[in-house]
């Protein structure tokens, strides 16, 4: 399957796309991580997406649709499909990944638009912990680790602070309707509510994508 999960910052696209990917074998493709790997690799890419990263301002859509084209040309993507998580984020960007999708002969089958509120997503994301070793995401409250935690096995993002969580949901608040109105156009959008347990957010997920399957 080639799927797209889109929504907005904290809604839980990484969350859920972990369980997709284990339950469904696609690759999973996240520019956010991507970006993050190479910022911890200090390469020049890495240097100029956290000067915007760190802001919660998008990296230039020249920088981002590269690394996808370049992504999506691999092997293991026509052998296995993907999950595209944090792209496309701008309409230019959906144009570029149509195009590229397109020249390698891939057809997009569904979008997972997951949603909820911006209210809720504040705490959601001020509670995030990342495991340092597994880089396994988790949540203070809403999805502590099943055997407690040790605070100094975790860490915090560097966009979870206040000041980068608002700038991130104004951006993509603004950028991401044209979005989803231009995959409903072409009728692949599937709507998730996102405020329910992860559990229950998954089992509406495995629904949608067991009919595509
Ligand atoms: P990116 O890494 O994509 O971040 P984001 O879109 O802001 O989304 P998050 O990863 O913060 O949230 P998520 O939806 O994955 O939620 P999660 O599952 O972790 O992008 C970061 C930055 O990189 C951007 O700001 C930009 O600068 C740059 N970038 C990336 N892509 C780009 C692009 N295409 N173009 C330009 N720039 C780009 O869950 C959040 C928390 O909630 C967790 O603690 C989790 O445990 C908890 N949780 C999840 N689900 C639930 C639930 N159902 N109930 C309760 N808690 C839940
Ligand atoms: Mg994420």
């Amino acid at each position: 399957m080639n799927l797209l999960i889109m929504g907005l910052p904290g809604a839980g696209k990484g969350t859920q796309a972990a369980k997709i990917v284990e339950k469904f074998d696609v690759v999973h493709i996240s520019t956010g991580d991507m970006f993050r790997a190479a910022i911890a690799n200090q390469t020049e890419m890495g240097l100029l997406a956290k000067s915007y990263m760190d802001r919660g301002d998008l990296v230039p859509d020249e920088v981002t649709n590269g690394i996808v084209k370049e992504r999506l040309s691999q092997a293991d993507i026509r052998e296995k499909g993907f999950l595209l998580d944090g792209y496309p984020r701008t309409i230019d960007q959906a144009h570029a990944l149509d195009q590229s999708l397109k020249n390698i002969g891939i057809e997009l089958e569904g979008v997972i638009n997951i949603e909820i509120e911006p209210t809720k997503l504040v705490e959601r994301l001020s509670g995030r912990i990342i495991h340092r070793q597994t880089g396994e995401t988790f949540h203070k409250v809403f999805n502590p680790p099943a055997d407690g935690y040790d605070e100094k096995d975790y860490y915090q993002r560097e966009d979870d602070k206040p000041e980068s969580v608002a700038r991130r949901l104004e951006v993509n608040i603004a950028q991401g309707q044209p979005i989803i109105e231009h995959y409903r156009l072409a009728g692949l959008v599937h709507d998730i509510e996102g405020d329910q347990d992860i559990e229950v957010v998954f089992a509406d997920i495995e629904k949608v994508l067991s009919k595509l399957q």
